[in-house]
This record gives structure tokens, sequence and C-alpha cells, in this order.
């Protein structure tokens, strides 16, 4: 599949390498922006408030299948909608999802070790299904399906949970899978 991941940080470049090793052909796009017509797939992993601007700088992404993952830290979503992922949609008009926002990517490396197959959530339209959940078995993870992109907000803030866990009697656990710096 072609992909496009627009965010070359932990997440993009992350997912980048690991779809690339399974035999994807993916364009990383930067501050620069790109044209990215050629995708099958477009996957946006920058700052949970960068999300507008970044996608101002990306033509031919209208009717895209796109993967929206990333987190509001400190930030609200744009004005009038109530995640990020909402925003994509109205922007692109095309099949959208929310995805890979609650799992590391300190991670990534390491999925392979797992003992059994980790989970990762993903909502959105069901026009999106074929390509999320392929994505996401690609690099190791078994999808969960977790409703309609209305659910989005409250995916986005799960993450608030994990970090919460992160931060306190989960505290341990994550600490042995990663030190925190890297999480
Ligand atoms: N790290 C995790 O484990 C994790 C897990 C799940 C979800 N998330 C979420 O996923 C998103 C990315 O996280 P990350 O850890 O990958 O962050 P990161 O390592 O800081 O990478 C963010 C990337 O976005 C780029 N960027 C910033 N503004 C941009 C713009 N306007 N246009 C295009 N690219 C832009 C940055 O470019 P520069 O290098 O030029 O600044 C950088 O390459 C965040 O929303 C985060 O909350 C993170």
């Amino acid at each position: 599949m072609k992909v496009a991941v627009v965010g070359r940080g932990n997440v993009g470049g992350g997912l980048a390498d690991l779809w690339e090793r399974a035999g994807h052909e993916v364009t990383r796009v930067g501050r620069e922006g790109a044209d990215v017509a050629d995708a099958e797939a477009v996957l946006v992993a920058v700052p949970g408030g960068a999300v507008a601007e970044a996608l101002d700088n990306v033509q031919g992404i209208e009717q895209k299948t796109v993967i929206d993952a990333t987190n509001l830290v400190g930030v609200d979503p744009p004005e009038g909608f109530s995640s990020n992922a909402e925003f994509v949609k109205a922007r692109t008009n095309g099949p959208t999802a929310k995805s890979f926002n609650i799992n590391f990517a300190a991670l990534y490396d390491r999925i392979g070790e797992a003992g059994s197959t980790p989970s990762n959530l993903w909502c959105g339209d069901e026009e999106a299904r074929g390509v999320v959940e392929q994505l996401n078995r690609d690099v190791g993870y078994e999808p969960v399906y977790a409703g309609p992109l209305e659910n989005a907000a409250a995916q986005e803030n799960f993450f608030k949970l994990v970090f919460g866990m992160v931060q306190g009697g989960m505290g341990a656990f994550f600490y042995r899978i990663a030190p925190p710096d890297q999480l």
C-alpha cells in the first residue's frame, strides 16, 4: 500500500519504518508539506495542536483514507470540533479513523516480543476499516474496533487515563517495559 505519514517523529517515523519493513511504500512528510494524491492512506502524527497547520501544507488529501494518531496534550481540538479526528474528517471529507494514539511509540520495536499480540484501538468510519486493520496487523497489533468516529473524543481522552496510570499505581508496570523518559 502507498502510505504518506505527516509528521516524522516518534510515531510517524516509527510507524513508517515498520510499514516499510512490512512491504509498504511510505512517503514521509514534514513541515514543508507535500502532495499526497498518490497515497492510499495518510497517517497524521503531529503534535495535537498542529493538525490544522500541518494539513494546510498537504495537497491532494481530499477524499483520502486518513488515520489520525494525535493526542491533545494541554490543547483543545480546533474550535467547533470535539476531537482532532473529526476536524481531520471535515478537512478531507474521506474515510477517517483514530488509531495509534494509545500505544507507546517507544515500544514499536518490541511489539514482536509480547507474549500475546498487543491490541490497538481504532474508531472511525466503516470505509476506513480495511486500511486501518491492515496497517495495524502489519506492525504486529491486533486492531480492536471502538465504534464510529463520534467516539474519537473518548479515544483521545483515554490517553489521559493511560498517562494517569503511568504517573500513578501502574507506574511500576510501565517502567518495567520502558523507562519513563521514553514513553
Ligand atoms: N510518542 C508516543 O508514544 C505517542 C503515542 C501515541 C500518540 N502520540 C501522539 O502522536 C503525535 C506525534 O507524537 P510524536 O511522539 O511522534 O511527536 P514528535 O516525535 O515530536 O514528532 C512530531 C513530528 O511532527 C512534526 N510537526 C510539527 N508541526 C508540524 C507541522 N505543522 N507540519 C508537519 N509536521 C509537523 C515535527 O516536526 P519537527 O521535527 O520539524 O518539529 C515532528 O517530526 C502527537 O500528537 C502525540 O501526542 C504519541
